[in-house]
């Protein structure tokens, strides 16, 4: 059996097919024994700390609730109110917080952070979120994509649209490659992933039987897919002024219901990490959308709340799949 206790999880170039597909497995019984009402608290006695240096709705209240039904307590440091950042060291951070937590969750900017409070804490250490990756996330979007589709994750095809140089873009192309799986990215030459990590994926799905599409061509990109799966233009820790740059670039990138139609599936299903720019009904929305003149950015009202939509199911797997994260990794 397979064993991943006291493995960090900072990123899923660090694990192999079996060792994802076995976390995926471990969220999937662990969402049934809490459906059935008869799940194991497994981290007892546990303390977990949780460093947000970016805003989160899912991620944060994944880590609580997971935390909390296996038995764990947690710590909530947000972007102020502590030394990190400020007066203290990631590295001098690590080697405290490894003193007195189990296991740290961290959330924040350059994926070398993350890397260093793994290398330094002597406890596991998990990504909530870097500006280069997203692993968590794609746990939730695997699990999701399994529960909406008949097949194995290794025949699906699916495509993501908009901002591919992205921690989304980035992590999914990692996770497809490693799963498989045929995946595609559509975006404009200056929105597509570094050369050399797509170097390292098309490398490993020659290994996996995967397949991994990089192109400036939606019609191309989308044709036949399982699911199709945007992020927003602009990520957290970019400045205001980007905007203008990518909206331009990306709209031609928009899921709305031509890009569904494109597919030639009439069972293709939406996904999106969220939060999701898709009507005015939020404060930097309402700006946005007023400031440039449009109706809508990454995805339509119209797709977004539609049958295909399933962003609600992949937003509540966040908190299964991270549950499977911690429980390997601590018990
Ligand atoms: N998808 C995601 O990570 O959401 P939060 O920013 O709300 O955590
Ligand atoms: N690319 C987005 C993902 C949010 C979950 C960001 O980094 O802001």
């Amino acid at each position: 059996a397979l064993n991943l206790k006291n493995r960090n999880f900072l990123k899923l170039l660090d694990f192999t097919p079996k060792e994802i597909h076995f976390l995926l497995e471990l969220s999937e019984s662990l969402k049934k024994a809490k459906y059935a009402g008869i799940e194991q608290p497994q981290l007892s006695g546990k303390n977990i700390a949780l460093i947000f240096e970016k805003a989160s709705t899912r991620t944060r209240c994944a880590f609580e609730v997971a935390a909390y039904d296996q038995g764990a307590k947690v710590t909530y440091l947000g972007p102020s109110g502590s030394q990190i950042g400020q007066k203290e060291s990631m590295k001098d951070t690590a080697r405290v917080l490894g003193r007195m937590y189990d296991g740290i969750e961290y959330r924040g900017f350059g994926q070398n952070i993350v890397e260093e409070l793994g290398k330094y804490a002597g406890v596991p250490v998990w990504n909530g979120l870097t500006t280069e990756f997203h692993p968590t996330q794609i746990l939730a979007d695997f699990l999701t994509m399994k529960e909406h589709s008949d097949k194995p994750l290794s025949e699906i095809k699916f495509c993501y649209l908009g901002d591919a140089r992205n921690n989304m873009g980035n992590s999914l192309m990692v996770g497809a490659a490693k799963l498989g799986m045929d995946f595609r990215a559509a975006a404009p030459a200056e929105c597509q992933p570094g050369c050399e990590l797509q170097k390292q994926c098309k490398e490993i799905a020659k290994q996996t039987g995967g397949k991994t599409t990089i192109t400036s061509d939606v019609i191309e990109a989308v044709k036949d897919c399982d699911f199709l799966y945007t992020d927003v233009w602009v990520s957290m820790g970019e400045p205001d002024e980007v905007w203008a740059e990518r909206i331009k670039q990306l709209l031609p990138y928009q899921v709305n219901k031509k890009t569904m139609e494109l597919t030639g599936n009439p069972d293709v299903k939406f996904l999106h990490c969220l939060p999701a720019f898709h009507n005015r009904e939020t404060k930097v929305g309402e700006e946005i959308f007023k400031k440039f003149g449009i109706e809508a950015m990454e995805v339509t009202e119209e797709v977004f709340e539609s049958e295909a939509s399933i962003v609600f199911d992949e937003a509540e797997n966040r908190m299964h799949t991270i549950k499977a994260v911690m429980v390997a990794t601590l018990s």
